[in-house]
């Protein structure tokens, strides 16, 4: 039998977690031949860890062919033993009146440990990948954490928003999103984030060209873009999780396949100065996976004065909160 994959998935019992795991057990993350072990972590408290119990009866329910095995546990160390993926899914939620610096500083000692526990006990192949908000600043603390882990093994996710920026451009352009290629997010997962409408094609010409509205691409598509989490609240009452889930598959996907020639998707890796982004920053790039466990920078891309412009200050806010949480890292 092929050896299972073990991927650990922290806040599993939450709203991405709910609509993620029956896809990773279904085989949608790691293939069809792919057996796992999902190993699933939750808050030390009844109501959490209850949910949790729930959700893992469902996946028995589910009768999965690939699930091979579950864990449910409140323990980082135990959750991340020898786990090959931890996908850190968890985190503190905004509270009402809370700034961002102190969400930094309340998430910071969650991904403190986390970095600890997979440095400790994950698998010497482990990778990472932080979807809990703020995901990059976040992932920043669990790799400086994780000492021995090198650095690449680390990534954020902007997908999603690299997903919408898709789903925005080929509405615009009245094509079906398939006709959209090498949408692109740069920076922050924030409000501040980039979508880059220059160096994605439609039916293989630059978007700016094909949608030819300059206004609506500096203005309306970036803001939508930009905006969409709250949007969908707004309709929802809740955040975005379905959505989310499928892009957090798209986002291992993209690297443990080989990137098509000519392709790229957007990842936020830690930064080796490309595109002026400081150096260390876990930024979103465009980024070529070698499908053997590597990625590059895909380098040479033009931009814009208008995309430089905001991709300096979407790396400044996270410098900025790199500075916030400087008490937090290792000295
Ligand atoms: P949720 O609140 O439904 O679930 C989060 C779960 O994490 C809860 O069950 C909670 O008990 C658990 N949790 C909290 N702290 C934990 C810890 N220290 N260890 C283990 N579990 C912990 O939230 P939802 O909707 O599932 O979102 C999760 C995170 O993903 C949020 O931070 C959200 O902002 C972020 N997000 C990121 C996106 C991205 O594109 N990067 C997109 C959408 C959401």
């Amino acid at each position: 039998m092929v050896t299972p994959i073990r991927v650990a998935i922290t806040g599993a019992a939450g709203q991405i977690g709910y609509a993620l795991l029956p896809r990773i057990a279904n085989g949608d993350m790691f293939g069809p031949d792919q057996p796992v072990v999902l190993q699933m972590l939750e808050l030390p408290i009844d109501a959490a860890q209850d949910a949790l119990r729930g959700v893992a009866m469902e996946l028995d329910d589910c009768a999965f062919p690939l699930l091979h095995d579950m864990v449910l546990t409140s323990d980082p160390n135990v959750a991340f033993k020898d786990a090959n993926w931890c996908l850190l899914v968890g985190s503190k939620p905004r509270g009402p009146g809370m700034e961002r610096g102190d969400l930094l500083r309340e998430n910071g000692p969650i991904f403190e440990a986390q970095g600890k526990a997979v440095n400790d006990h994950a698998a010497s192949d482990v990778r990472v990948a932080v979807v809990g908000n703020p995901c990059n600043t976040n992932a920043l603390i669990a790799m400086n954490w994780a000492k021995d882990v090198p650095n690449e093994r680390f990534s954020a996710m902007t997908r999603l928003d690299q997903n919408r920026a898709q789903a925005q451009l080929a509405a615009k352009a009245g094509v079906h999103s398939t006709a959209v290629k090498n949408a692109l997010i740069w920076g922050n997962h924030s409000a501040t984030q980039v979508p880059d409408f220059v160096n994605c094609t439609i039916d293989g010409r630059s978007a700016a060209d094909v949608i030819g509205d300059e206004a609506w691409l500096t203005g309306e598509f970036f803001q939508t873009v930009q905006q969409r989490g709250a949007a969908i609240i707004k309709a929802r009452g809740k955040s975005s999780a379905a959505s989310a889930a499928s892009a957090l598959i798209d986002h291992v996907r993209d690297l443990t396949t080989p990137t098509p020639n000519g392709r790229w998707n957007s990842v936020c890796v830690p930064s080796d100065g490309s595109y002026d982004v400081p150096e260390g920053l876990i930024s979103s790039f465009p980024v070529r996976a070698d499908g053997k466990g590597g990625y590059e920078i895909v380098q040479g891309l033009e931009l814009t004065p208008f995309l430089k412009e905001k991709l300096a200050a979407s790396a400044a806010e996270l410098a900025h909160e790199r500075d916030e949480v400087k008490a937090l890292l290792p000295s």
